[in-house]
């Protein structure tokens, strides 16, 4: 529960979001190379000259493997503002922790801007695709407040918060989503929760806090399903600022030109 604090200073902090990188030794899912379907939604984002911080928030790796993680270290090593990732159902803990602390990567999971504090959380539970938030994860959320009372929190988490309304992933979210809100509700402090894992983005509202998905960079999911379903969207990342009065101004971009056309997997996700 004790987790470092990345002190950083900034007012209004501009922030991107990428998100289910899918990253693998053979490059491919379901007929998108993930490796030109990222570089393409990181060019996309280049439009923002000043950012702050990148979140990159789970499935950094479809295979688990030590080369799909430095294919990320090489992406982000050099960038010059921190980037700090979490795990997805798809990472591998120990090989993120190894190899996604170098240069401008950050392994840490609190970080303070002067109006705002992010609380990044490993909801992974290994081998399955469900998560959870565990008792510790639920802790540090009361904790973040305690230390920082007049500071917005903004949690940040693979697993989506609320159920999207698409029987097969819902299947497939925080299998203790009743004890995370109970928790929530406890700390008004909580303004946003951004998470990534259903491939679709997401804007809602929930008990006053601000619910925010975002679009993979690499194969989309189509919103509103029963069984799974893959969508022809382009891949895209989410533009967040967080401002001082505890909203959230933000905006999804996506790739033009219909340029990553999926193929159907009946094995689905
Ligand atoms: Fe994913």
């Amino acid at each position: 529960m004790n987790k470092d604090i990345l002190q950083l200073r900034q007012a209004n902090p501009q922030i991107l979001q990428f998100t289910d990188l899918h990253l693998s030794k053979n490059d491919e899912l379901m007929g998108i190379n993930c490796d030109e379907s990222f570089a393409a939604v990181k060019a996309l984002s280049s439009q923002y000259h000043h950012i702050d911080l990148t979140l990159i928030t789970g499935d950094i790796s479809q295979d688990h493997s030590e080369a799909s993680y430095y294919k990320c270290a090489e992406i982000f090593r050099y960038q010059n503002h921190p980037v700090a990732w979490i795990t997805g159902n798809h990472d591998d803990n120990e090989l993120q922790k190894e190899i996604l602390s170098i240069g401008a990567l950050t392994p840490k999971k609190r970080i303070l801007f002067r109006h705002w504090q992010l609380l990044l959380l490993n909801t992974q539970i290994p081998g399955i695709v469900c998560g959870e938030v565990n008792d510790d994860e639920l802790a540090s959320i009361e904790q973040a407040a305690l230390d920082y009372p007049n500071h917005h929190l903004l949690i940040v988490m693979h697993h989506h918060p609320i159920p999207m309304n698409s029987e097969w992933i819902d299947k497939h979210c925080l299998n203790n989503q009743q004890a995370l809100w109970e928790t929530i509700d406890k700390v008004p402090q909580v303004k946003g929760i951004v998470f990534g894992h259903v491939h679709q983005s997401v804007d809602a509202v929930k008990n006053g806090v601000r619910i925010l998905g975002a679009p993979s960079t690499s194969v989309q999911f189509s919103p509103l399903k029963k069984e799974f379903t893959i969508d022809k969207q382009q891949p895209g990342f989410r533009f967040m600022e967080l401002l001082a009065n505890g909203t959230i101004k933000t905006k999804v971009h996506r790739v033009a030109d219909n340029k990553f056309m999926p193929t159907y997997d009946p094995a689905g996700y």
